[in-house]
């Protein structure tokens, strides 16, 4: 049987809630994130980046914030298998460590595996660079372009035990111009999440978000 969805507790300004942000890139949805945050009292604040690399050009801006901040790469010299679920454990072991209470997957590459997924289920979020279902996986803005469509967007969304699944919380459209190229999507998408993903954070911290797929 899958777990269930349990939503994070509603926070307040007086109590807000702690949110551990994973990143893979440069950080540009984290650091919307922690403008946000820091643009006026919030009812979340981020206790914890991490990535899984020491190279992501993200982690800059949780340094500069002055939050733990932490590049864990994968372990050489292990199998494939064993590589990803030693790292995953050092990744879970740090979240829970910082106090975390959702977990926020900002441009992170790496598929959770299900037991993963089964503690945090309901307290962790991901934006996607698509209207999904359509285009899920690793290259939205590739498959958006080789299909032709005139229009695209951003998804964010709970995450399930499936691979960009999981109850959508929002979406915004975003056009596809006649000469867009991947880089030129992206980033007209990208401006599109930086104003999305802090406002559904917002709303699932402040108790906004009720769900009926439990049953
Ligand atoms: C964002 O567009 C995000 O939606 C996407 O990676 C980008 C991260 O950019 N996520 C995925 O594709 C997840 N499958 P950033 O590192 O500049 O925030």
């Amino acid at each position: 049987m899958e777990a269930p969805f349990v939503l994070p507790r509603e926070a307040s300004i007086e109590d807000p809630l702690r949110l551990a942000v994973l990143i893979s890139g440069g950080g540009s949805g984290l650091s919307s994130i922690l403008s946000f945050q820091s643009s006026e009292p919030r009812c979340h604040r981020t206790v914890l980046v991490l990535a899984d690399s020491e190279n992501a050009g993200g982690l800059e801006h949780g340094r500069r914030a002055g939050i733990t901040t932490r590049g864990i790469p994968l372990l050489q010299g292990l199998q494939s298998i064993e590589r990803r679920l030693a790292h995953e454990s050092i990744i879970l072991s740090q979240i829970e460590s910082s106090g975390a209470e959702l977990v926020v997957l900002s441009g992170y590459m790496r598929i959770l595996t299900p037991s993963f997924v089964a503690k945090w289920k309901g307290r962790l979020l991901n934006i996607h660079p698509s209207l999904l279902p359509d285009f899920p996986g690793a290259h939205a803005h590739r498959d958006v372009l080789s299909a032709g469509v005139s229009t695209t967007g951003c998804t964010v969304h709970l995450v399930d035990e499936g691979v960009d699944t999981g109850p959508i919380l929002a979406q915004r459209e975003v056009p596809v111009l006649p000469d867009d190229d991947e880089e030129a999507l992206q980033e007209r998408v990208k401006k599109v999440e930086h104003v999305l993903y802090p406002e559904v954070i917002d709303l699932l911290c402040s108790g906004g978000v009720s769900l009926e797929v439990n049953g």
